[in-house]
């Protein structure tokens, strides 16, 4: 089983990929195998809702979203790991998951997720409540600690002074790992996913 963990900061070793590495060590002693993925710094273009991903299955912007979205099948869980910029995920994690998500309920469904965030003081929870959004309306089970999943420092080394972070974070490994294997269990004996209906689309207009 693997879980890949998106860092979603320009900085590919900074604070919150010391948050991920914590999540990975714990899932990886759990004996779930692990994948950081990074961002990187060129741009990350929104999405320009043109709808051909809908018909094609990926972005016509042949990036770091095409290569991820060829990952996911192969993926049993994900970690997205955002830096809080202004209260929010940051601008290139928020353009990614919006084009990574779109009309892909299908790829996504009943996988878990969660995300984690760093923060040097303040906005972790708006942005914890912004990522959660893309997995739970894709029937995606959101894996949860003993608190928030959030770290605090400016550095790495201010990010492994926070105990009480670093610990929710393992605990949150642990908690993906229990989750993954039960998953696991439940299809080896023949349990299937839930069947759920077409979905139905009202945009409010009547
Ligand atoms: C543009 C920008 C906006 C930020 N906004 C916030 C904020 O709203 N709250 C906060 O506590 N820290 C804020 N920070 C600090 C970072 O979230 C924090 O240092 C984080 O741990 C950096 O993680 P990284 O090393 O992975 O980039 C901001 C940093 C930047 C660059």
């Amino acid at each position: 089983m693997k879980v890949l963990l998106v860092n979603g900061s320009p900085h590919q070793k900074g604070c919150t990929y010391t948050a991920l590495e914590e999540v990975s060590n714990a899932l990886n002693k759990n004996n779930i195998d692990t994948e950081i993925f990074w961002l990187g710094n060129d741009p990350m273009a929104g999405c320009i809702g043109c709808n051909i991903c809908l018909k094609t299955g990926k972005c016509f912007r042949n990036d770091l979203v095409n290569t991820f979205l060829e990952k996911v099948p192969n993926i049993d869980g994900f970690v997205f790991g955002s830096p809080v910029h202004f209260a929010s995920s940051s601008g290139a994690l928020t353009s990614f998951m919006d084009r990574v998500f779109y009309g892909r309920r299908n790829l996504f469904q009943n996988k878990p997720a969660c995300a984690i965030m760093s923060c040097r003081r303040g906005g972790a929870s708006s942005t914890f409540d912004q990522l959660n959004k893309y997995f739970s309306m894709n029937n995606m089970p959101i894996v949860t600690s003993q608190y928030w999943n959030q770290v605090h420092g400016t550095t790495p080394q201010e990010v492994k002074k926070d105990l009480e972070g670093m610990q929710t974070l393992r605990t949150l490994g642990n908690n993906m790992a229990w989750l993954l294997k039960c998953i696991d269990i439940a299809k080896k004996s023949g349990l299937d996913y839930p069947q759920n209906e077409d979905i139905i689309k009202t945009n409010f207009i009547n």
